[in-house]
């Protein structure tokens, strides 16, 4: 499928048309950014490392039963995928109190919770992406009851099954940011799912193995990312 026109570019990645104009290509860039684009930087090899991660994931997904916008990988940095009118809530699932949610609670970092806590966000970077309810999302038409129902289900049956897989790897999935959007009328998995979108911790050290790396200036970014494809392809062919 033939790259196109340019559509559109966000932080971390660029999408382009393609000849079919329900799908679009998903090129993965190395910049890197927080705090609502304050911090900018790039991490070596980000891009390739991200597209991998989050094509390995959306096929792990997809082996389970939970449908996402991806296609197919098309090359190092880039993938196939459905294009989505994105929906402007965010969905962080999290097992471990960790970043914000500790600051706001004053939960230390590390702190179990004794069940996974579901969090909405309004997607609008001029405002930075505030905290909201369901009440917030469904007066202000983001997204209706029966699509929130879907979209939270299918947080926690994510949780389960990248908990379980990682368990396997050693590696403590402690929150993750979910996107999605509509396709035809139905809601789907989209954005990425990757050391960007995903707070992960070595299971024995604990050590920080994604994006709060470069978020904290702890060095180690882009091996901490590789570290992370290699673990998840450790042993699959
Ligand atoms: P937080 O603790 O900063 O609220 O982040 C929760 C999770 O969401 C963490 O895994 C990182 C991810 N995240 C994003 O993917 N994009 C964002 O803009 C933010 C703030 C967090």
């Amino acid at each position: 499928m033939d790259k196109k026109e340019f559509l559109y570019e966000g932080k971390a990645k660029r999408i382009y048309a393609t000849a079919d104009p329900s799908l679009v290509v998903v090129e993965y860039k190395d910049d890197a950014t927080a705090f609502n684009g304050e911090k900018k930087g790039q991490i070596t090899n980000k891009g390739m490392l991200n597209n991998k991660i989050a094509s390995f994931f959306f096929e792990l997904l997809a082996a389970e039963g939970i449908p996402s916008h991806f296609v197919q990988q098309l090359s190092e940095r880039e993938m196939l995928v459905k294009k989505l009118t994105i929906l402007k809530v965010e969905v962080v699932t999290r097992n471990i109190a960790a970043g914000s949610l500790s600051k706001r609670l004053g939960l230390a970092e590390g702190t179990p919770m004794s069940r996974p806590v579901l969090e909405f966000y309004y997607k609008d970077d001029d405002l930075g992406d505030p905290m909201i309810n369901e009440s917030h999302i469904y007066a202000m038409e983001m997204a209706t009851p029966e699509q929130i129902q879907y979209i939270s289900e299918t947080a926690l049956r994510i949780n389960e099954i990248l908990t379980g897989y990682l368990k396997e790897k050693e590696i403590m999935l402690i929150d993750f940011k979910l996107e999605f959007g509509l396709y035809e009328g139905s809601v789907l998995l989209g954005d990425e799912i990757s050391p960007d979108t995903c707070r992960f911790w070595d299971a024995k050290t604990k050590e920080k193995l994604d994006k709060d790396r470069f978020r904290r200036d702890l060095g180690g970014v882009s091996e901490a990312y590789e570290e992370i494809l290699k673990r998840l392809t450790d042993g699959v062919k």
